[in-house]
């Protein structure tokens, strides 16, 4: 796509990446995609922020080229060093020889380490001002929103605020670059969850203090490094990560994510009664095979509902590993204090319940009675089951 303007004398010069699978190595994009936006500010001083991943170097140079002579950089102002954001920086080191780096304190031996480039590179402070002709940038801290040298920039003319990966989503760019001029709305909240989850959760303490700090600031536009820019409607995407940053130590919408695994049928013939019983509750319902379904997945329902419940054979006197990865990665991300449930078929020892509870231990999640059923489901145990399921959704009306 070719570059856009967002105010006059600021453009969006970003890249889509259509063609990398995991994200981090990890987290699946093959089906969405992702952007990485870049920005330039053409004033009395030329300013370039943040960069792509270096798969994505030439295209973004490409789109540099159009507008600008890379030799004519002043600035580049690197909020975040995470390679998706400055893997493309050799490159721009030799073509903007005499371009300043700009970045965090904790940023210029991180730049050391990762690219070894120590000339031409200046830390600014938390609420720094740079006079660039008519536009000022106004550079503020937001340490752990990703990594602890990360900051924003604000542009305090146009009122536009890069907040790198703060208030990002997955997807690609389909042609529209503006959530005003977005024809799919839901699919870039659901992937701006996705993101949020897989990516941000972690920091949402971080999440919420930067946006404390932010509040005091008049913003009209929010021009992340991944996804839409908000320029029409800029609250919604940090109402939408305040709520999401919230639900890290604050209860989820009552719901259920019914993870299961089955490998001969029984497990998933209890989970179908299981489902049962719930739906006739209304209770919201996400189901997931754990064997099939990536956690980059499940991890944004799991964030989102109170309630979880387990269907998973026993394995090797242990829980079926598909589903102890499951658990491992909600572990990792903190999914705190939900209502869980647990149902499976096992031959003759048992053992999958209590590994479940044993890798979700620190997260204090309220197991309820377990059903645990020899071999094949009877009818009486399916009616059972059904029960089981009802019981667990009523029990999260509470
Ligand atoms: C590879 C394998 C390992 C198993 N290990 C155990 C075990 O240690 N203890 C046990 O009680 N059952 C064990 N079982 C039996 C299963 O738990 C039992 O067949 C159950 O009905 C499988 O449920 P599913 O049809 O949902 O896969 C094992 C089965 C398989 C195939
Ligand atoms: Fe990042
Ligand atoms: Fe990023």
């Amino acid at each position: 796509m070719p570059a856009i303007s967002i105010r006059p004398g600021i453009y969006w010069i970003g890249v889509n990446d259509r063609t990398t699978d995991l994200f981090e190595g990890m987290w699946p994009i093959s089906q969405e995609g992702v952007s990485y936006n870049s920005y330039l500010i053409l004033d009395e001083k030329k300013v370039l922020i943040d960069l792509a991943h270096s798969g994505s170097g030439s295209a973004l140079l490409q789109q540099l080229y159009d507008l600008i002579d890379p030799t004519e950089l002043d600035y580049v102002v690197l909020n975040h060093l995470e390679p998706d954001h400055t893997g493309a920086i050799r490159l721009l080191r030799n073509l903007a020889p005499n371009a300043e780096f700009l970045m965090s304190a904790k940023a210029v031996p991180m730049l050391e380490a990762f690219y070894g480039i120590t000339e031409r590179v200046r830390a600014v402070a938390d609420g720094e001002e740079l006079r660039l002709g008519a536009k000022t940038l106004q550079f503020l801290a937001a340490p752990f929103v990703h990594w602890p040298e990360t900051m924003v920039t604000y542009e305090k003319e146009s009122k536009v605020l890069f907040s790198c990966d703060a208030f990002g989503g997955y997807g690609a760019l389909r042609g529209a670059v503006f959530d005003g001029d977005c024809a799919d709305m839901p699919f870039y909240e659901r992937e701006s969850l996705r993101y949020y989850v897989n990516i941000v959760a972690r920091f949402s303490g971080p999440v919420l203090k930067a946006i404390d700090k932010l509040s005091s600031i008049p913003i009209n536009t929010i021009a992340p490094s991944h996804g839409l820019i908000w320029r029409e409607d800029p609250d919604r995407i940090l109402s939408l990560y305040e709520q999401w940053a919230r639900l890290a130590t604050e209860p989820a919408p009552a719901g259920v994510t019914l993870l299961y695994g089955s490998m001969y049928g029984n497990t998933e013939a209890l989970m179908n009664a299981v489902a049962e019983g719930v739906s006739r509750t209304g209770m919201p319902l996400d189901i997931f095979d754990v064997a099939r379904t990536h956690s980059g997945y499940i991890l944004p329902s799991l964030w989102t509902k109170s309630g979880v419940l387990v269907g998973a054979p026993t394995y090797e006197v242990s829980l079926f590993p598909p589903m102890a990865q499951t658990l491992h990665m909600a572990e990792h991300k903190r999914i705190m204090r939900r209502k869980a449930g647990y149902f499976g078929s096992y031959g003759w020892s048992k053992g999958a319940f209590r590994e479940a509870q044993a890798i979700t231990a620190k997260l204090d999640w309220v197991w309820g009675d377990p059903l645990e059923v020899n071999g094949g489901p009877t009818r009486d145990a399916l009616r059972e089951a059904e029960r089981f399921g009802e019981a667990f959704a009523r029990s999260l009306m509470d």
